[in-house]
């Protein structure tokens, strides 16, 4: 396998659990939208769940979760003060570049690979409708498919 496609692949699962960390740790700094990010991090956490065996198969070492998740609370300190809707949208767009990368990993994984990674993609595209939602952007109701 391309060694390119495998560091993605584990990429993406140290995104995830560094995901799911970094949207627990930003209820500190939305303490009144606790619940929509416990979501988020519950998607996050899921998804990799999803990946973990593909992790498995490509033999791949992941850093520990207590690494992930100071990277993740790292980040999460970084939005310290920024206006919610303002956030919501601005990481909406930024997450955007993630599926189109997601996009790519499954355009080159075997076939037998490509379901995890259309959930991978999947969950992507369906934060990126939440934040949009929760941020009160029309037209964004409904739920991603996939997920
Ligand atoms: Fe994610």
């Amino acid at each position: 396998m391309e060694e390119n496609y495998v560091r993605q692949i584990l990429e993406a699962y140290e995104g995830e659990v560094a995901g799911a960390a970094y949207f627990d740790a930003l209820r500190r700094c939305y303490p009144e939208r606790a619940r929509f990010l416990e979501e988020c991090a519950a998607l996050e956490r899921a998804t990799a769940e999803r990946l973990l065996p593909l992790v498995h198969k490509y033999g791949l070492t992941p850093a520990t979760d207590a690494l992930l998740a100071r990277v993740g609370g790292r980040d999460a300190r970084a939005e310290t003060g920024r206006e919610w809707t303002a956030f919501l949208r601005e990481s909406a767009d930024a997450y955007a570049g993630y599926v189109a990368g997601f996009l790519a990993l499954e355009a080159m994984a075997p076939a037998e690979d490509r379901a995890v990674l259309g959930h991978l993609t999947a969950h992507e595209v369906e934060l990126i409708r939440r934040m949009r939602a929760e941020s009160g952007l029309p037209g964004t109701g409904g739920r991603a498919p996939g997920v």
